[in-house]
């Protein structure tokens, strides 16, 4: 499927936008990194998700504090997936999930196991994508902005942790391809962190 920004134009079946080409340099782990943000992306879905697992991969090389990597990962997809308006962790602390790093408005702390997108989510542990979230029975609304949401898992072994939770004011704004691509991403973000605090 197309990655289609706000300011893209169709040609030849390829979104294309502005040659805006947006460069951020970082300092991490002593390697200097260079990311494109998503505001110059003319790429498929797809191959953003490629893009963001290099790039995650390079963050989070040598970091293993579940909360740095957290900061780093909600960043970084914040600033480089369009039409979000929240983007960040909640962490599984003695049954219920409590919140952890994100970028957006002030949040919801605490949610039970089975409440909410989040709490579902967790509870079945299943990636839950919400086109319409005022047609999910139970949705906390943390930002009024939010209209469609997904919500994935975080895995340890069998061991659930937590979930990444992403909020978007479009209707109907995640997809299997977004699915896959959070998935592959969260993976990294699992592997390269320690998880030890989860009880
Ligand atoms: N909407 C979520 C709550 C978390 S906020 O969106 C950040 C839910 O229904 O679980």
């Amino acid at each position: 499927m197309p990655w289609r920004h706000r300011d893209s134009t169709e040609v030849h079946g390829r979104f294309l936008c502005e040659p805006l080409w947006i460069l951020c340099l970082s300092v991490v782990n002593q390697r200097i990194m260079t990311f494109q943000t998503a505001e110059s992306s003319s790429t498929a879905k797809s191959e953003l998700y490629d893009q963001l697992a290099a790039q995650i991969s390079s963050l989070l090389a040598g970091e293993r504090d579940l909360i740095s990597n957290a900061a780093n990962f909600a960043s970084l997809i914040f600033h480089s997936l369009p039409d979000l308006n929240w983007a960040g962790f909640y962490f599984l602390k003695n049954d219920e999930l409590v919140l952890g790093p994100f970028q957006g408005r002030p949040a919801c702390v605490r949610i039970a196991l089975g409440q909410g997108v989040c709490g579902t989510a967790a509870l079945k542990r299943v990636t839950t994508i919400v086109p319409n979230v005022h047609e999910f029975p139970g949705h906390i609304a943390c930002d009024s902005a939010s209209n469609s949401e997904i919500v994935i898992p975080l895995m340890k072994g069998e061991r659930l942790i937590g979930v990444l939770d992403l909020d978007s004011p479009v209707i109907g704004r995640f997809d299997d391809e977004d699915a896959a691509g959070l998935n592959r991403l969260v993976s990294i973000f699992v592997e390269a962190s320690a998880t030890g605090f989860a009880p």
